[in-house]
């Protein structure tokens, strides 16, 4: 197959955030993605590409896409994958992070995709693991692949990034995909709009360039896309929400809120959903405006794309 851009498009030996990527890095794994769409939907792999190569799956919190997607990636590329979760693992016996780190380097793992509740955990790893590691979402700082997948869904359906609106509607304060999307968007000259309720929304947000609303009316004006986010209640303290259901009358998507969006704009949702409470059903199944199960094949694309450039670097002994 077509290999894509050269391999110095991208000079770093982790994907840990999407912050301080440049742009022509951003455009490099997503053009390098396109190639696996193309690859993925033609029902053939190229398993040669990650043969001998190793990929482990360390998981510390609850994942379905994500996980089975770095898996499906993996061995589409033919590496042998590996799962890690923190219920089978030694981490429920007392093993430290570091620990585990020196039982990965044992293992001679090339490559690693660490989800953490704690914010920097896979930065961490990253300077005590000779693997190249891929960050699959840390507390709620960044969530790099799903922003790059949120990405490739866009450009591949309105066929740029620059100068679109797009609203990120819900708890962008517990989103650590919300930070990831905001850093790509505006990176590739997006404009990003973040719409939810204050207490929804960290203070000083705004500097990392994108307008807040506190509303959905005045937010979704000339939106072209509409991400909507889960309520992560598993990372709130109490309170930050009166209920599900008023939290819908306001701030969840509906036909009727949908219109005062671009009459062509596409809705996203990262999953999980909770229908009713963010996202009605009418509007997450309408094919003609819900690209969310796209979101899900593109993410599996991205996923190759990263694990290949990423499997180019040496494995360094730790
Ligand atoms: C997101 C996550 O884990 O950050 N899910 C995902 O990876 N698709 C969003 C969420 O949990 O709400």
């Amino acid at each position: 197959m077509n290999r894509g851009p050269t391999k110095l498009a991208y000079a770093h030996r982790h994907l840990l955030a999407i912050e301080g990527l440049e742009p022509a890095e951003i455009a490099h794994l997503l053009d390098l993605a396109e190639s696996y769409v193309l690859l993925n939907r033609s029902g053939q792999t190229a398993r040669d590409l990650l043969r001998g190569k190793t990929l482990i799956n360390l998981f510390f919190e609850d994942s379905t896409r994500t996980r089975t997607s770095f898996e499906l990636a993996g061995k589409r590329l033919g590496a042998d994958v590996i799962n890690m979760s923190v219920a089978t693992s030694s981490v429920n016996k007392g093993e430290t992070l570091l620990d585990t780190a020196a039982t990965l380097n044992a293992m001679q793992c090339d490559l690693l995709a660490v989800r953490h509740a704690q914010s920097g955990a896979p930065s961490l790893l990253a300077q005590k693991v000779g693997a190249a590691v891929i960050n699959a979402g840390d507390g709620m700082h960044e969530h790099p692949t799903q922003a790059l997948l949120d990405a490739l869904t866009i450009r591949r359906r309105k066929g740029r990034l620059e100068g679109l609106n797009v609203a990120i509607c819900g708890d962008i304060a517990h989103s650590r995909v919300a930070r990831s999307n905001i850093h790509l968007l505006t990176a590739m000259g997006g404009h990003v709009r973040l719409v939810g309720p204050p207490n929804l929304l960290p203070a000083g947000i705004e500097e990392l360039g994108a307008a807040v609303f506190h509303d959905m009316k005045s937010g979704l004006a000339e939106a072209d896309i509409v991400m909507m986010l889960r309520l992560q209640r598993e990372r709130m303290t109490g309170g930050e929400v009166p209920s599900a259901r008023e939290f819908f009358r306001f701030f969840g998507l509906d036909s009727e809120k949908l219109a005062y969006a671009r009459p062509d704009a596409l809705v996203m949702h990262p999953g999980p959903m909770n229908r009713g409470v963010e996202i009605e059903s009418r509007v997450a199944d309408d094919p003609e405006r819900s690209v969310i199960g796209e979101q899900v094949e593109m993410g599996v694309a991205v996923r190759m794309a990263v694990l290949d450039t990423l499997a180019r670097g040496p494995r360094r002994n730790i």
